[in-house]
């Protein structure tokens, strides 16, 4: 199920496609249009593409294009075409593939998008390196990603703050926004450009919102497991969690996340 280059998805759970499917409408997702030059007839490939929400939204907007989510769960790409066909969207499928063995030739797509996805992987550069082989010559990569995520947060809680460095550095990347620029220049792609703009998700002034925490609640629940491995058992895991959504909670504090958007052209 999973990819011997990805880390554990530590935050899966039977009901992940549709907390994706809500995150999607947190964060916005039809803003992210603007870093995606569409032309005409377009083969884009939705990389990690998870319940589907970015395929169906380039689908409905761009009705000439193709375009194709890929992601390692047959159980996500499962409901993301079974979504795709209440949509009643016929310029979208979905497969099953791992983003380091892409199931496609060289060559294959005008447009590579790939959205909080490396952050899970142990290799990014290899994956973008075999986003660029799939991608046409002048084709786009785009990847989106957080920088800073759930480590920075101010005033710091002298406490908490080592705490949740061991725990988010143990389950993910938190600052492979910042490094995605110098991959895609390592795997030769050219014309680079950095966007970043605060991630909606996780940027948070005073106590956060009933849907952000929620949001949080359902990750941390679904990675209990994972965090009791990194704290060394499940009070530990479940004191962190309280005291990092009561920290959430406090009207005098923020919490950022940068959230980068990388273009490169394949030359
Ligand atoms: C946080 S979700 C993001 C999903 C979607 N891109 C979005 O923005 O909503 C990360 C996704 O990456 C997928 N993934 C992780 N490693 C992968 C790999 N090696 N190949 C394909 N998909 C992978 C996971 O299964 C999961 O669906």
């Amino acid at each position: 199920m999973e990819s011997e280059l990805s880390r554990p998805y530590a935050i899966h759970s039977a009901t992940e496609c549709e907390r994706l499917e809500r995150q999607a409408i947190l964060a916005r997702l039809p803003d992210h249009l603007s870093f995606l030059s569409v032309p005409p007839h377009a083969r884009i490939l939705d990389a990690g593409c998870g319940s589907g929400s970015m395929a169906r939204l380039l689908a409905s907007a761009h009705p000439t294009a193709r375009i194709v989510g890929v992601d390692v769960r047959h159980d996500y790409v499962a409901f993301a075409h079974e979504r795709a066909v209440l949509d009643g969207l016929t310029n979208v499928e979905f497969q099953q593939g791992d983003i380091f063995h892409l199931p496609f030739p060289d060559a294959s797509f005008d447009i590579v998008w790939s959205k909080y996805v490396l952050q899970w992987v142990k290799e990014p550069h290899l994956a973008i390196a075999e986003f660029r082989r799939v991608s046409k010559a002048g084709a786009f990569v785009v990847c989106a990603n957080f920088d800073g995520f759930a480590v920075t947060h101010w005033p710091e809680d002298p406490v908490l703050q080592p705490v949740l460095d061991r725990v988010f550095r143990g389950l993910v990347d938190p600052f492979v926004g910042r490094k995605m620029a110098p991959m895609f220049k390592a795997a030769g792609l050219v014309d680079i450009k950095v966007d970043f703009e605060p991630d909606r998700l996780f940027t948070i002034l005073g106590a956060i919102d009933p849907d952000r925490k929620r949001n949080w609640v359902e990750q941390l629940a679904a990675a209990r497991s994972y965090i009791a491995q990194i704290l060394g058992g499940e009070a530990k895991a479940d004191h962190f969690v309280g005291d990092l959504l009561g920290y959430l909670d406090r009207a005098d504090t923020c919490s950022y996340t940068a959230l980068y958007f990388v273009r490169g052209r394949a030359p």
